[in-house]
């Protein structure tokens, strides 16, 4: 017999626990035309040809879904700003976004819903980016510019904040595998370069909103890939593996904690002293397992490769390349890494690609279960945000992987609740049942 989302009682969560939807501008508002994801399609990048056309419309009714996330007893929502609707060409501010945002972050309080606002999520201007993107000194100050403007504009509605999205991401996709823009493989130092600016823009944009706001709550999403040796008996896939937890997990991480510059930096001596402790909490994105292992014959994978084992659970694939193994588990092992360093935690999104629904429920109690034990352990966890509200613009794969709680068909903005929504309304209705008994 099915007893609901956990066999357990829920009353661990504490009951100011976030429990959330995350989302990004890029991939939720549509109609944004000035950005460098928009110039990598136009090239052609996106893998499944699709377009971004409207994405789920929420520059013009976002409301329509905070209505939504309140009918699940969302307390909280994960979205971005876009920089370039904000400050379109370089030193011209756009009050009319600005204006537009403030009444999302009303609508959201309105409901009673707690907003987390993130600064930088994958996209930039693209007068950024033709002045070097992150690869440029310069782009610490613009930055910490941008922050000022927005928080002179948002603050009194908003004290989440999340400086940068998956920065590991950012530099690894964009300068080392070339998967996102601007498209650079095999970048390794590039890649650290711009690490260690994001890093920087990172501290100076905690610094100005703590300047700004006394009760801010200021922090990052770190990506958290779940990795292991391809072949366990393989002593060059264990290494690989090992050096891919540690070179990809912890970056940008190991420098905001502990103040040592990106490696390799640190072994020509950089240091980063002054953005040590630049953050509140450690929030963590985290979705999958694979598998490390080296492929000498593979010189366009750069001579390593990523796998799943076909028996494992999976969501759906992607165009190319499989999205990795649903590991549940691997949530307890990111958060327990990121608690060594004695901050707050919080899962800033999770979620599977699943059109069909088949795994996500499975995932989301599985998830609760992961969480149910970190408090026990004494983790300091403050909230969860699943990957997402509805199906939206998944980046090079386009309208392809579908994550949402909500199913959306593009052409016609047709919202479905697939049967996840219902779980999750219930998962969190239990929690703050838990609380009495
Ligand atoms: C994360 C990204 C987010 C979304 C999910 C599926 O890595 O931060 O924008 O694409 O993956």
């Amino acid at each position: 017999m099915d007893n609901g989302p956990s066999e357990k009682s829920n009353h661990l969560f504490p009951p100011d626990f976030a429990w959330g939807v995350a989302t990004s501008a890029h991939q939720v508002e549509g109609g944004n035309l000035n950005n460098q994801w928009y110039a990598w399609e136009k090239k052609g990048h996106i893998k499944s040809g699709d377009r971004v056309g409207l994405a789920c419309d929420w520059w013009r009714n976002a409301e329509q879904d905070f209505d939504r996330a309140q009918e699940l007893g969302i307390n909280a929502l994960r979205l971005s700003l876009e920089w370039s609707r904000i400050e379109p060409e370089e030193s011209r501010w756009d009050s009319a976004a600005l204006d537009r945002y403030r009444a999302m972050l009303k609508a959201l309080q309105e409901r009673h819903i707690r907003p987390f606002v993130t600064l930088h999520h994958f996209t930039n201007p693209l007068w950024f980016e033709a002045r070097g993107g992150f690869g440029a000194p310069k782009s610490v100050n613009l930055f910490q510019r941008y922050t000022r403007q927005v928080i002179a504009a948002l603050g009194d509605l908003c004290a989440d904040w999340t400086t940068f999205n998956e920065p590991n991401v950012y530099a690894a996709l964009g300068y080392f595998l070339g998967e996102f823009p601007p498209g650079k493989k095999g970048r390794f130092l590039q890649a650290a370069l711009v690490t260690r600016n994001l890093c920087l823009a990172h501290a100076a944009s905690y610094r100005t909103i703590h300047a700004a706001q006394a009760n801010a709550n200021v922090g990052w999403a770190q990506h958290f890939v779940a990795f292991r040796p391809r072949r366990r008996k393989s002593a060059v896939d264990r290494w690989l593996s090992a050096f891919v937890d540690r070179h990809f997990n912890e970056n940008f991480a190991e420098s905001i904690l502990s103040g040592r510059a990106p490696f390799p930096l640190n072994k020509f001596g950089q240091h980063l002293a002054e953005v040590k402790d630049t953050c509140d909490y450690v929030g963590i994105n985290y979705y999958s397992r694979l598998r490390a292992g080296v492929a000498l014959n593979s010189p366009r994978t750069l001579f390593f490769q990523l796998t799943v084992p076909p028996h494992k659970p999976q969501g759906d694939s992607g165009v190319e390349i499989p999205y990795g193994e649903a590991y549940p588990k691997g949530l307890r092992r990111a958060a327990k890494r990121f608690a060594a360093f004695n901050k707050p935690i919080y899962i800033l999104e999770n979620g599977v690609p699943d059109r069909d629904d088949r795994i996500r429920p499975w995932l989301m109690k599985s998830a609760v279960k992961q969480m149910r034990k970190l408090l026990a352990e004494g983790v300091d966890l403050r909230g969860y945000f699943h990957w997402s509200l509805t199906d939206n613009f998944e980046w090079n794969e386009g309208w392809h992987l579908r994550f949402g709680l909500i199913e959306l068909d593009p052409q016609t903005q047709a919202r479905k609740p697939r049967p996840s929504a219902e779980l999750y309304a219930q998962i969190i209705r239990e929690s703050r049942n838990g609380f009495g008994g």
